[in-house]
C-alpha cells in the first residue's frame, strides 16, 4: 500500500517559522518519524512540499495512477483559499485527512474556514507534529481493515 503527505505553502521553514505557533520540529524531522512507521507496517511512504498549488494539484493528480491508497494533507494557507486543490482530491476519490499543527478554531476567523473539511474523512489539529502521526496511526489502521 502506499501513502501520500502533502503539505503547502511555507511548511518547508517548519522548525523556524513561527515556532510559538508551528512547534520547534522540522518537516524532515517529521517525514521521518512517519516514514519509519509506515515502513514497520511495510507501507511505502512518500511526503511532497510546495509553495506553489498548481504542483500539489499535479501531484495530487499522479497519485491516482500511482495507486496512493490515503492522503494526509496538510494544505497550510490554500486550506482557506484553493477550492481548485480541493477539486484535485474530489477527482481522484483518494480518501483523506487534513491536518494543522495549530489550532486553527482559536486563531484568526479567516483560518476558521476550511475548503478541504468537509470532504474529509477526519481532520486532526492543535496537536503539532505528532497530529501527522496520529493521522498517519488512523490510515495504517483503515489500510489494514480495508485490506483484510
Ligand atoms: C496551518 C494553518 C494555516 O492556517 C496556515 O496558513 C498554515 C499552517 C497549520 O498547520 O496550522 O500555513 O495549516
Amino acid at each position: 500500500a502506499r501513502i501520500l503527505v502533502l503539505h503547502g505553502p511555507n511548511l518547508n521553514l517548519l522548525g523556524s517559522r513561527e515556532p510559538d505557533i508551528y512547534g520547534k520540529t522540522t518537516l524532515s524531522d517529521i517525514h521521518a518519524a512517519m516514514e519509519s512507521r509506515a515502513r514497520a507496517d511495510s507501507v511505502l511512504l512518500e511526503s511532497f512540499q510546495s509553495n506553489h498549488e498548481g504542483q500539489l494539484i499535479d501531484r495530487v493528480q499522479a497519485a491516482a495512477s500511482e495507486g496512493v491508497a490515503f492522503i494526509i494533507i496538510n494544505p497550510a494557507a490554500y486550506t482557506h483559499t484553493s477550492v481548485a486543490l480541493r477539486d484535485a482530491l474530489a477527482a481522484v476519490q483518494i480518501p483523506y485527512v487534513e491536518v494543522h499543527l495549530s489550532n486553527v478554531h482559536a486563531r484568526e476567523p479567516f483560518r476558521q474556514h476550511s475548503y478541504f473539511s468537509d470532504r474529509a474523512v477526519g481532520v486532526v489539529c492543535g496537536l503539532g507534529a505528532y497530529g501527522y502521526l496520529a493521522a498517519l496511526e488512523f490510515a495504517l489502521t483503515r489500510l489494514r481493515e480495508h485490506n483484510n
